[in-house]
């Protein structure tokens, strides 16, 4: 689409002429987040934004469905499923600049941050007053707090303390006709009406920009401690953490790495036991309970067999343990050039299952694919490794992403445990759900936006 001068005109004097960008070069930075080549579509935005206050937000919204423009709100661009890109064209909102702690309020236990601020450096704040977010993506230095609310993003600790659904107390938010609206209540709990937080938390940018977030904040606790296990098997491994979960163990985070994912971390030139699997178990709580759970920990190990275990209790030691777990992403480039990384999440009975099916799809189409994830959530990534000269291979990669799903789905499981639709799982949305649940989801979705400006043509199916 080609928006007029005049609303550009309109826009500038808004936001003023310096949060205004029509240069070619901006436009094509805004065009892509950091989704895979299987995302085909692309096309530029007509304009990108950088607005400060939610009045400025109320009035470039309302002007955009007055003129039924495209508007996408985007935090720092990695999502992997093509949420953040215009392919409609438009306004891209870069929320970049909202990136202020509001308030903290220790007593009642919840910090009201503006969308753009980066989870870490929240976290950071929130230590100094001996608090923390938990529910964090592997992304946290970099991606935003609004980007994480908008996909309800969840993270390693999410097995112990839930997604973002769990931690998103209230939101302000700017509807798609430039109405601010507050939904949520400073309350632990409520049962008053139907849970509209709930509703936008995950909604993707479809339903309308969040200006202001009221987060749950949780006390630091008093200690932490890291056990590490590598395997000979990967069921071995399963079985670890199908254990762990069942125990009275309550792990803060329960991830899996499988061998192609070890080899690759290798070669990048960080020490790991070459082996078919490691398991990091996170423990935290008071010193004593995790010391205590630690040892009913070293039981479940020693039960299945692992072959040798390390245990980080000082920070660094644990940092180090996870830094293997951490350098995944870019060590995968080790082994191919490209990758299409998938957030396939079944219950945890069905981990083995998910692991024996990978391994039959990458064995039958010939191809790489390299496992790890959030073992205990029963959400695993597997990265499917290519390379994207060779067109039979592309053609391959994308058909293991579709098996891959519907393996998942078999098992009784979820396309997304925490990356979202976005463009890249649009189409697939019928494999996981009824076609009246849709429909539900398309009336709520044409109730709030009528005129179907808010990042359109993602998370619904085509037709
Ligand atoms: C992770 O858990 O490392 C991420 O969700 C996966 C990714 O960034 O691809
Ligand atoms: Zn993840």
């Amino acid at each position: 689409m080609r928006i007029p001068d005049e609303v550009i005109k309109e826009l500038e004097s808004i936001v003023g002429q310096e949060n205004v960008s029509t240069e070619p070069a901006e436009l094509i930075c805004y065009s892509r987040d950091f989704s895979f080549i299987d995302v085909r579509e692309e096309t530029l935005p007509d304009v990108v934004v950088w607005p400060t206050t939610t009045e400025q937000i109320a009035r470039i919204v309302k002007l955009a469905n007055e003129r039924r423009i495209p508007v996408v709100p985007r935090g720092a661009g990695t999502g992997e499923c093509g949420g953040a890109m215009p392919i409609k064209g438009g306004i891209v909102l870069d929320l970049f600049k909202m990136n202020k702690v509001l308030e903290i309020n220790t007593k009642d236990m919840w910090v009201l941050v503006e969308p753009g601020i980066v989870g870490d450096k929240l976290n950071a704040i929130l230590a100094k007053h001996g608090f923390f977010l938990p529910p964090l993506p592997a992304s946290s230095e970099m991606s935003t707090i609004g980007g994480n609310v908008a996909t309800n993003a969840a993270g390693y600790r999410t097995v112990k303390y839930g997604s973002f659904r769990n931690w998103v107390m209230g939101l302000e938010v700017v509807l798609p006709n430039g109405k601010v609206i507050w939904v949520g209540s400073k309350t632990r709990k409520t049962s008053s009406g139907y849970s509209l937080t709930k509703l936008f938390v995950g909604s993707e940018g479809t339903l309308g920009v969040f200006t202001k977030i009221m987060l749950r904040i949780h006390p630091l606790p008093e200690s932490r401690m890291v056990l590490t296990a590598h395997y000979d098997t990967i069921d071995k491994a399963c079985l670890t953490i199908m254990d762990v979960m069942a125990g009275n163990i309550f792990p803060s985070a329960a991830e899996i790495m499988d061998r192609t994912s070890i080899e690759a971390v290798i070669r990048y030139g960080i020490e790991l036991p070459k082996s078919a699997a490691i398991v990091i178990i996170e423990l935290d709580g008071y010193k004593r309970d995790v010391e205590r759970r630690l040892v009913a920990l070293k039981e479940i190990v020693k039960k299945n067999e692992a072959l040798g275990t390390s245990i980080g209790v000082a920070e660094e030691e644990q940092a180090r343990l996870w830094k293997g777990r951490k350098a995944i992403t870019p060590a995968l480039a080790s082994i191919k050039p490209n990758v299409i990384d998938e957030d396939i999440c079944v219950p945890v009975s069905r981990l083995l299952d998910l692991f024996k099916g990978i391994e039959g799809i990458s064995k039958e189409l010939n191809i790489d694919i390299a496992t790890y994830g959030h073992a205990g959530d029963g959400d695993l990534h597997p990265d499917i490794l290519f390379d994207k000269r060779r067109p039979e291979e592309v053609e391959r990669a994308i058909s293991a992403v579709g098996r891959l799903r519907e393996l998942t789905v078999e098992l009784g499981g979820t396309i997304t445990g925490e990356h979202g639709i976005g463009i890249r799982r649009a189409e697939w949305m019928y494999l996981e759900h009824t076609k009246e649940e849709i429909e539900v989801m398309k009336a709520i979705k044409a109730a709030i936006d009528p005129n179907n400006i808010m990042n359109p043509g993602k998370i619904f199916p085509r037709g």
